[in-house]
């Protein structure tokens, strides 16, 4: 295909790169998608797409080659660090390369500057694997499943303890407030979320009858709340775990911190888990936890914004809201 044929092309690069109205479509989409896992066919030919990793990964390398594959498509997966760009080609002579062959471009790397790179030279869709600042494609499933459990998402409370300053706390932060949750950070002074991820997280939430909020007490955080979520203490890349364990050991999920949330309320773990650090083997295990319906849904909420952004957006008019 000729890439500069795509006039208006889309990236997912953080969770606010979707509208409410675009938010909620994505979520329909990975509704039905779910339902008909065949059904969406927008890499037919076959077209291949390339997802690239400059860091671990077991469920967005598995989620997205699957999910490439029942759209049609090929998934091309290759270490980056493997490829040009190890021996210091640039981002963007490496997006020139990649957008006259693939349908799409998909991430995992460090700093958000990267892909923000990628994707001003790319006439195909960039979509964030996850950096250092954002994981919006594991919110998209965290938000399928939170609609799957309780019907909806807006009005319902999400408070999540740890590391408030990581990809996790960024992104609730962030797609909870496009989804019209309210979402509070529980974590200690050090771990603050970035301040301007925060300002703009509260500017959309005021927009969707969220919130956001920011609360040293995890008692007072936990109570109520709907959603209870959790990450590791100690994010790829970051090196200071001792002091990391025992500085968020406060904030851990478990049965007491739970047994103040809302009756019915879920626990969500985007994964890998380390039972008895930031969530207790009997949370992580139990009867609140959704935590693998979660990591299954990556599947099909990256199916449907995969869908959305190459056959739904990239054929709206620039205004159209999707
Ligand atoms: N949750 C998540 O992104 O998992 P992986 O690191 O295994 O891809
Ligand atoms: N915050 C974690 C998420 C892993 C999926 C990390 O960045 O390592």
């Amino acid at each position: 295909s000729n890439p500069a044929g795509q006039a208006h092309v889309r990236h997912f690069l953080r969770d606010d790169d979707l509208s409410p109205a675009e938010q909620a479509r994505v979520l329909d989409l990975a509704e039905a998608v779910k339902k008909d896992r065949y059904a969406y066919r927008p890499f037919e030919g076959p077209q291949t797409v390339a997802v690239l990793f400059d860091k671990h990964s077991t469920r967005t390398r598995v989620s997205f080659a699957v999910g490439i594959g029942e759209l049609g498509g090929l998934p091309l997966i290759l270490d980056a660090g493997s490829s040009q760009m190890g021996r210091g080609e640039s981002i963007e002579d490496t997006a020139r390369v990649l957008e006259r062959q693939v349908g799409a471009i998909v991430w995992r790397t460090s700093g958000q500057e990267r892909i923000e790179a990628m994707a001003s030279a790319s006439s195909v869709p960039v979509v964030n694997a996850l950096t250092d600042e954002f994981h919006p494609c594991q919110i998209l499933a965290d938000l399928q499943t939170v609609r799957e459990h309780f019907g909806r998402t807006a009005g319902l409370t999400l408070a999540y303890f740890g590391d408030g300053a990581n990809n996790m706390a960024h992104s609730y932060l962030l797609g909870g407030a496009v989804a019209g949750m309210h979402v509070r950070i529980a974590t200690p002074a050090g771990y603050l979320p970035d301040p301007e991820i925060l300002r703009r997280a509260g500017e959309v939430a005021e927009g969707t009858g969220g919130s956001v909020a920011v609360l040293a007490d995890p008692a007072q955080a936990a109570a109520g709340a709907d959603v209870i979520a959790t990450d590791t203490w100690v994010s790829m890349g970051q090196e200071d775990r001792e002091q990391r364990i025992a500085d968020l050991m406060p904030y851990q999920v478990n049965a007491v911190l739970v047994s103040r949330a809302a009756p019915g309320a879920v626990v969500l773990h985007c994964l890998p888990a380390y039972r008895d650090l930031e969530i207790s083997a009997e949370v992580l295990d139990g009867p609140h936890s959704l935590v693998w319906d979660q990591a299954e849904n990556r599947l099909h909420a990256q199916k449907a914004l995969l869908h959305w952004l190459v056959s739904v957006a990239g054929r709206d008019t620039p205004t159209g809201d999707g």
